[in-house]
């Protein structure tokens, strides 16, 4: 059990030296204990190919340090600079149309580029001999927020030759691709894994089969990626905590399998930017607009306790208005109040505000920060300084417990659904945020759990709403766990390979149910099939068969079962 902590982000490079200690002394006078740094700063560590330029860091930590405060290193490779670009412009990722994602911001890097991964190898090695027996640099942070900006799918030759090898160590026969993918549909068979393309440019969809194997593929090179950094970082600084900051409503890459090389899974919580970006109607986000979708944050929270192998953190935490979403408005006050101490009540080992000053420069210099520009405090300085008071007095340390009830999410669900939605707006991470949102106001306490065998033991109740095509060993945990299941829509719809299971979904799940899905029909969006005085479907209906052992709970008006029980 570890103490509650607070940090900052701070970038050191965007400030004058002598600036440094002074705020390094507020920062402990604010209460907070670690700083996170580094993270974007390549050039300045490197400013020319091999001449590496690590003082000023070394400067920095060290005022740091003197005041007390603990360091969170950042690895600068999301941002490599221009002079690696140059020297290799074929390490740019290729966007779906096959432009180049250009120099000029960050992330502009393909995580299938071997020539690119060597160069992080290089400056992470560097980096990590530099800092790691450094006794104020507690943790690394690898990379930041891998897939931000939509960067996780490249269509690169260097995309396209990894994936062949991918695909060939998968189904070692061109055969057993063919089948599994059922190519025989339009002519597509390849004669070798030398043929396979990428699943973009074509003329109408792709095969969704090969879509998903190209995002499970892009999953495993971004987890590839990271574990390149977090196998280097190990070496020079054993007892570091390694962590890597997550995203909200991403699911572009599986990250329970990524967390399993980290520490700690940290994320990005922006709660009003978030809303403003979300799919919900005017109204929805006039009424939060200033203290975020509760559900959304609460939703996250548990989602990143379930990654990493202990801990988890809030690694920026909105301070203010940001600059990227539609509108931007400011939090209410006490909002920072309320999101820092409800992460707390979830199990957070620790908050970190972004970021320490707001920058009068470049791309973010209208995202508020703890400082104005011209370094007085901003509302959250005032804010952040009564929560270390308050976290002080309460001495709280962390502690969770396992929940009775288990919601499963599920980043092939997410991927396979926007593959194949089958009914223009549904999106597998908004049904569980609604699901989520019900058994929340049921005054529900749940953990967020990924279908794998080791999470379901224990479980009072196990939801799964459209999950996508669970394992047979996955189906067999299930039955012998003793919970309560509530299987959604779509759940066991598909196979792995994407297909209809053989006699019928929900597949492998027939053996907790004696159902068969007969009919799916997606519905438009003022439609409504009635069930027998208990509401309606909206947007999306499956018509069921039973049989002998099970009960039809809930008709629909025309006669078909709707809910089924046994
Ligand atoms: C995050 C990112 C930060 C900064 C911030 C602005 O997504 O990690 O570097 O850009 O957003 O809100």
């Amino acid at each position: 059990m570890t103490r509650q902590r607070l940090g900052v982000c701070y970038y050191p490079e965007h400030w004058p030296e002598s600036r440094w200690r002074e705020d390094a002394e507020l920062m402990k006078g604010l209460g907070l204990s670690f700083v996170r740094i580094g993270e974007f700063a390549w050039l300045r560590l490197e400013p020319n190919a091999g001449a590496y330029r690590f003082e000023w860091l070394e400067r920095a930590v060290a005022t740091l340090d003197r005041a007390g405060l603990k360091v969170v290193l950042g690895t600068p490779t999301a941002t490599p600079p221009k002079w690696l670009v140059d020297r290799m412009p074929d390490m740019a990722a290729l966007d779906v149309e096959g432009k180049p994602r250009k120099f000029g911001s960050r992330r502009h890097y393909c995580f299938s580029h071997d020539g690119y991964a060597q160069e992080c190898d290089r400056i992470v090695a560097r980096l990590a001999r530099a800092f790691g027996g450094h006794p104020a640099v507690v943790a690394w942070q690898t990379d930041n927020e891998y897939g931000c900006h939509d960067t996780v799918l490249s269509y690169s030759q260097a995309a396209l030759r990894a994936f062949r090898k991918w695909c060939e160590k998968k189904y070692r026969a061109i055969a057993a691709l063919n089948e599994a993918w059922g190519n025989v549909f339009w002519s597509m068979d390849y004669r070798s894994f030398d043929e396979i393309e990428l699943p973009n440019l074509t003329v109408t969809e792709a095969n969704p089969s090969h879509l998903l194997d190209f995002q499970r593929f892009s999953s495993d090179q971004v987890a590839a990626f990271n574990r390149r950094q977090t196998e280097i970082i190990r070496r020079f600084a054993p007892a570091a905590t390694i962590l890597h900051n997550f995203m909200g409503a991403f699911v572009d890459f599986d990250h329970y399998a990524l967390s399993d090389d980290l520490d700690v899974a940290a994320w990005d919580s922006y709660p009003l930017g978030f809303l403003e970006r979300s799919s919900h109607d005017d109204d929805f986000k006039l009424r939060y607009m200033r203290v975020g979708d509760p559900d959304f944050q609460a939703f996250h929270h548990d989602l990143y306790r379930a990654c990493g192998r202990g801990g988890w953190q809030v690694m920026e935490q909105q301070p203010g208005p940001v600059n990227w979403a539609p509108w931007n408005p400011a939090p209410a006050e006490g909002a920072v109040r309320l999101w820092s101490f409800e992460a707390f009540a979830a199990g957070a080992e620790a908050v970190s505000y972004f970021r320490w000053r707001q920058a009068p420069f470049a791309q973010e210099q209208m995202h508020e920060a703890l400082l104005l520009p011209n370094a007085e405090p901003n509302d959250a300085y005032h804010e952040v300084a009564r929560i270390s008071k308050e976290l002080a007095a309460l001495d709280a340390r962390v502690e969770t417990a396992r929940a009775q009830v288990a919601l499963i999410f599920d980043y092939e669900s997410a991927w396979a659904w926007r593959i194949q939605p089958q009914g223009q707006d549904f999106a597998y991470f908004d049904l569980v945020l609604a699901v989520y949102r019900g058994l929340r106001r049921a005054g529900v306490s749940l953990d967020v759990i990924p279908p794998a065998a080791a999470a379901v033991a224990g479980r009072a109740l196990i939801v799964a709403p459209a999950l996508f095509a669970p394992s047979r060993d996955f189906a067999e945990a299930l039955a012998t766990s003793g919970a309560t299941l509530l299987l959604g829509p779509r759940t066991g719809s598909k196979t792995a390979d994407f297909q209809i299971p053989d006699d019928l979904p929900p597949g492998v799940l027939r053996r907790l149910i004696d159902i068969r899905v007969r009919r799916v029909e997606s519905l438009r969006p003022n439609a409504r099939v009635p069930v027998s005085g208990q509401g309606a479907f909206v947007r999306w209906r499956e018509v069921l068969a039973v049989g002998d052992t099970v009960a039809r709970e809930i008709e629909s008006d025309d006669g078909e079962t709707a809910l089924a029980r046994c």
